[in-house]
């Protein structure tokens, strides 16, 4: 397809991360992602210095349209991956996509963390089936001020902007309007966080139809959604009051760092069912689950491994079969056992 090479070629210098990291053959190190409860305090501390850091990296943002026109204002390194979540929202959610865009995604976000911000460590997890009988008591909501990810928002007073942990200071959003993260915590009525339950993913994993990826990905879609509407603000694209509802339609849910966890944990359930049956790994397939924008020339309704998923200037496209194998280059990471395995 000469057409799209060109293209590639054309953007090239413009994406973040060196083209050179996609031609690597083979793994110079496979990086051991680990459950968040497991890392010392130090290492959690150096991780949210190093979310930090990128959201202090401030830079003129090209838009995604083919001009590349500047966004106006300074947009830190942090909000790309908000405006690049957005820009590709209909892409990537609700269809075949949703899995395979996101492994690319959160490995984008890691190779920032590292080349940008020189963190070394390993990216950390969060595996809420080990909290699902109780969210709100998650070791994770940590109101530390060094190594916390942070307590519920202040919805009484402050627009559920969140109070403690190490995102309160020196950490603010650009997307959709400047502001502090803001978390609202909420089962939701009744309650839709069933498929977050151990038991419950367990048995998605195990008596699934061996190379079923549809099904697979469909309740892991499923609990995906519920995570998000139960940290709610940020998490859940709820927007400040300064914007009214009607023109809050935006989809940055990446402002929340726990973001970067919840996915490395719906990529390693993900991961877990790959090799579960030889069948699974290549295992690719579905229409949409949902109705799409289909005129839009990024949104492919018949899934296909071939199919180039893209990421705005955060990389060139990356087609699925290239994320099936994640122990391999590019993407070189494998997961640690959990506290519980
Ligand atoms: C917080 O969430 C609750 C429950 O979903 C909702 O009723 C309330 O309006 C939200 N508050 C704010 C300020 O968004
Ligand atoms: C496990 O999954 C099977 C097949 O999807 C379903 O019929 C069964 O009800 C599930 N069991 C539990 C305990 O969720
Ligand atoms: C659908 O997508 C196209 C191309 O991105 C866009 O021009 C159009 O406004 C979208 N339509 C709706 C209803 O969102
Ligand atoms: C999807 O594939 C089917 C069967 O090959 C074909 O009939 C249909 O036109 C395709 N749809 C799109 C939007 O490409
Ligand atoms: C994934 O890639 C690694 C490194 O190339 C290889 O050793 C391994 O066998 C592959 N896994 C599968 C299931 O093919």
């Amino acid at each position: 397809m000469p057409s799209h090479f060109a293209l590639i070629c054309a953007f090239a210098l413009a994406y973040t991360v060196p083209l050179a990291t996609y031609a690597a053959a083979s793994c110079k190190t496979v990086d051991l992602r680990q459950e968040w409860r497991t890392l010392s305090d130090d290492i959690k501390a150096d991780w949210l210095a190093g979310v930090k850091c990128l959201a202090s990296l401030r830079h003129h943002r090209l838009s995604l349209t083919s001009q590349g026109t500047e966004l106006p204002g300074l947009h830190s390194l942090y909000d790309d991956f908000a405006y690049t979540h957005d820009a590709l929202d209909e892409t990537a959610h609700e269809n075949a996509y949703f899995l395979p865009w996101h492994r690319w995604f959160v490995h984008l976000f890691e190779e920032s963390l590292r080349q940008k911000c020189g963190y070394s460590g390993p990216i950390p997890y969060w595996d809420w089936t080990l909290d699902a009988d109780d969210l709100f008591a998650s070791p994770i909501f940590d109101p530390d001020l060094h190594h916390g990810l942070g307590q519920d928002g202040d919805c009484v007073s402050s627009d559920c902007t969140i109070r403690d942990g190490a995102l309160s200071r020196q950490f603010t959003l650009a997307f959709p309007v400047p502001h502090m993260l803001r978390r609202n915590m909420s089962l939701g009525d009744p309650p839709r966080t069933a498929s977050l339950n151990g038991a419950h993913i367990a048995n998605v994993s195990q008596s699934s139809t061996p190379g079923d990826f549809f099904t697979f990905q469909y309740h892991m879609s499923r609990a995906h959604n519920h995570l998000h509407n139960f940290v709610g603000g940020d998490m859940a694209t709820r927007c400040p009051k300064e914007v009214p509802e009607d023109l809050c339609t935006h989809s940055y849910a990446s402002n929340d760092p726990l973001f970067w966890l919840h996915h490395a944990q719906l990529d390693r359930l993900w991961s877990k069912w790959q090799s579960a049956h030889p069948e699974n790994l290549h295992a690719f397939a579905g229409y949409p689950l949902h109705s799409h924008n289909l005129s839009n020339p990024l949104y492919d309704v018949n899934a296909s491994v071939g199919h180039w998923m893209h990421y705005d200037r955060l990389s060139v496209p990356i087609a699925v079969a290239q994320v099936f194998n994640h122990t391999a280059a590019p993407l070189c990471y494998d997961y640690a056992a959990g506290p519980n395995e």
